[in-house]
């Protein structure tokens, strides 16, 4: 028996937009969309060669039967190709197939794929409409959802972008099917990331069932999806322009950013360089007395239970703290990390001192030899 697709409404300061979950969404992507844009004929998919050859036909046929025409544009997904160029060459491509400003865009892919195109619907003649088709775990728990959009300067990541929320998001399970188990543990961190952040109830869920998650057992990772989907929901509705709450999803990602920057995007898959970044701030919110050890143990536990990381690159632990000053989430110097305070809980801090920082970043730097 099919299961009817979960539908969470996302608020965004333009209006609210339905975000869709269930097994075979892709193919009934047509129907929802014509429901959605009566009047709309083409839609412009943006996807990579690869998710395209994988699950391009399938969300066509869907398109196709609803009487939508089918737009291709496909582009290098490499993170280091997150880049401007990328979206200066698909927004000449969408000019020479006439898109005008009632295109409508898709993004068909993962993270990469979804920011770029968000990207480019925010700016193709100062905005059109988008929809979010993800596939990766990263991306229908996370990118997908809070209308987030934007590229990578060699600088550092995200440092070009826009607020520009979806029309719709449609998050099809069955695609993370054929995605590599790097890829998929590598989603699971942002997982992680939102239960220690946020819901004490999916931190539990997650110490019982990762073995079933990590094998990919329909029903568990129905559940821990659905659960992940509903906290990010939940924060983006709340603080959509990151002004308070939604700082906390930051988490791991201060130390996290530095790494892949560091690694020039190359050693480390996003969501690894989250599980890394997610260690540094546990211990360093334990080191602060701000999380009791036992539950800085059992944190770092979960993180370790997705799966052995990918060996971090050789960093001297200074290097990665002078980074941390590229990131944009720092504000006039002043460096903040988003630590635990719990299981579930968890705050922005300024003004840590450089040794404590200095001293968690050693600890992991320590145990790569
Ligand atoms: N906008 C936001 O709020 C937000 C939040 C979190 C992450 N991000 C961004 O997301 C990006 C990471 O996204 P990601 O982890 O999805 O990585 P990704 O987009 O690089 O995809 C990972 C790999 O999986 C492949 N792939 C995608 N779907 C597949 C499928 N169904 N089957 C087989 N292969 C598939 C891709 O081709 C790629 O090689 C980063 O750039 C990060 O900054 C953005
Ligand atoms: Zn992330």
């Amino acid at each position: 028996m099919p299961v009817r697709p979960a539908c969470i409404w996302v608020r965004a300061a333009g209006g609210r937009y339905p975000l869709w979950i269930g097994a075979g969404l892709l193919r009934q992507a047509g129907r929802r969309l014509k429901r959605l844009r009566p009047r709309c004929r083409r839609l412009f998919v943006v996807s990579s060669p690869r998710v395209w050859s994988l699950w391009g036909a399938e969300l066509t046929r869907g398109l196709r039967a609803a009487g939508l025409r089918v737009e291709t544009l496909l582009m290098n997904d490499r993170e280091e190709r997150k880049r401007l160029a990328t979206v200066e060459s698909l927004a000449e491509e969408l000019v020479r197939r006439g898109a005008d400003r009632g295109a409508l865009l898709a993004a068909l892919g993962g993270g990469v794929v979804g920011d770029v195109t968000g990207f480019l619907a925010a700016t193709y003649m100062r905005g059109v409409e988008y929809v979010q088709f993800p596939t990766t775990l990263v991306a229908q728990v996370d990118s997908a959802i809070g209308g987030k959009t934007g590229v990578n300067l060699a600088g550092g990541k995200n440092l070009v972008g826009a607020f520009h929320p979806p029309l719709a998001v449609l998050a099809d399970p069955r695609a993370l099917g054929t995605l590599p188990a790097r890829d998929f543990r590598a989603g699971l961190h942002e997982v992680v990331k939102g239960a220690v952040i946020g819901d004490r109830e999916l931190f539990r869920l997650l110490e019982r069932r990762m073995p079933e998650v990590v094998a990919r057992e329909p029903a568990a990772l129905r559940q821990v999806v659905l659960r992940a989907v509903r906290l990010k929901a939940r924060i983006v509705s709340r603080d959509e322009r990151e002004q308070g709450l939604r700082r906390i999803l930051n988490f791991g990602h201060t130390v996290g950013h530095a790494l892949e920057t560091l690694g020039r995007y190359q050693s480390l898959r996003h969501g690894e360089a989250v599980g890394y970044g997610m260690i540094v701030a546990t211990r360093l919110s334990a080191r602060l007395r701000r999380l009791p050890p036992a539950s800085a143990d059992r944190i770092i536990a979960l993180v370790r239970s997705v799966g052995r990381l990918a060996p971090l690159p050789r960093l001297k632990p200074e290097r990665i703290y002078a980074q941390l000053f590229a990131d944009k989430k720092k504000q006039d110097a002043e460096l903040r990390f988003v630590l635990p305070r719990g299981l579930g809980r968890a705050e922005v801090v300024g003004g840590i001192p450089r040794a404590a920082v200095l001293a968690a970043l050693r600890e992991l730097t320590a145990a790569r030899r």
